[in-house]
């Protein structure tokens, strides 16, 4: 597959995409046009996507159209965090690549002041009993999903940047209960695990946004592999990076019988026939990161098999098609971070080094 033509297409899609949906912060496309979750629901977990892509743009390709756009999208952020209760672990999805990557990037005060406010929030959610960072509100006070490993990197960041260990430890202590209770001796992964409060114990699983309990929802898996992969990366333990391959062999296992396109659900009934883009892009990102060639030839068929689900036209913003939200939601459909973690992984193949996460 020929990375730089790709990386073209998407520069000349995105480049237009930027300018028509500048003021905006979008979640999907409906008829090829961009919706507006600032107008909808500014606390939605996916908001830091929209800004991220821009950022990776403009990092990948230096022009000024995607900086205007993310900058925007940044700020229109800060009404989020009037919101309270309206925010959860997904913070790290939606200030680590937005106000954070700004701030790597251009050390703004006030990028900085809002992506260390975001890992306050997060940090503040750690159990030390428990030795987790619930996920959700209300009384879930014992749940943790398996995507909450894409947002501890927020905390990885912030101890350095205040040279404070506590947030390294607070997302060490998280990852390393994910890895005992999420991670099962296959490999596949939990979305849901109900924790006791008291002393972390299992209590019980849930299915999650795949098929049912003890099911194998494939978007989870992704975030294992790419989550655990970035805490290796970060805290250097091999024991991190022996869990992210571990994820990853059963994730490329399962899709080898599907042509690399992920199901919804690894254990769903084999008819209908249910996929979701997103997670093999997720994927696709974190098996470049596993420093060893068969999963760089894995992520690369990946993304050759990617290539047949986006939209280059320029004239349209939606860019990778057919994701899920969940087996039991909305599906086949353009989903941000599909469009996010697609270009991520070309732009890591096009080799750029900055790291988002
Ligand atoms: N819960 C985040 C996701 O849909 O992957």
């Amino acid at each position: 597959m020929n990375i730089s033509a790709i990386w073209q297409k998407i520069d000349e899609k995105l480049s237009r995409a930027a300018l028509r949906s500048a003021d905006k912060i979008p979640y999907t496309a409906i008829d090829g046009v961009h919706d507006d979750k600032a107008l909808t629901d500014i606390t939605w977990w996916t908001n830091g996507f929209w800004p991220g892509l821009m950022w990776l743009m403009y990092v990948g390709t230096g022009r000024d159209v995607y900086r205007t756009a993310a900058e925007k999208a940044e700020e229109k952020l800060d009404a989020a965090f009037e919101s309270y209760d309206g925010l959860h672990h997904d913070v790290g999805f939606m200030w680590h690549i937005s106000s954070g990557v700004d701030y790597r990037l251009f050390k703004g005060r006030k990028s900085r002041l809002r992506t260390l406010y975001a890992a306050d929030l997060l940090a503040a959610r750690f159990n030390p009993m428990g030795r987790f960072i619930r996920s959700w509100n209300d009384d879930h006070d014992g749940w943790v999903i398996i995507d909450s490993m894409m947002n501890i990197p927020l905390l990885y960041w912030a101890a350095k940047e205040h040279r404070d260990k506590r947030y390294e430890y607070i997302a060490r202590l998280h990852a390393d209960t994910v890895m005992r209770t999420h991670l099962r001796p296959d490999g596949s992964v939990n979305h849901i695990v109900s924790l006791d409060p008291a002393d972390g114990r299992v209590i019980e699983t849930f299915g999650g946004q795949g098929y049912g309990v003890g099911s194998s929802w494939s978007r989870g898996q992704a975030w294992a592999i790419y989550g655990f992969a970035l805490s290796y990366i970060h805290m250097g333990e091999k024991k991190y990076l022996d869990a992210a391959k571990k994820a990853a062999d059963y994730f490329i296992a399962c899709t080898e019988k599907t042509g690399r396109i992920a199901r919804i659900d690894f254990r769903a009934p084999e008819e209908p026939v249910l996929i979701d883009t997103s997670a093999s892009a997720i994927a696709a990102c974190g098996l470049l990161e596993l420093g060893e060639e068969k999963y760089r030839a894995a992520a690369l068929d990946i993304l050759s098999a990617l290539e047949k689900y986006c939209d280059f036209n320029p004239e349209t913003d939606p860019l990778l098609l057919m994701g899920s939200e969940a087996y039991h939601g909305r599906r086949h459909m353009n989903l941000i971070y599909g469009d996010y973690f697609f270009a991520e992984a070309v732009y890591k193949l096009m080799g750029n080094k900055f790291l988002f996460w």
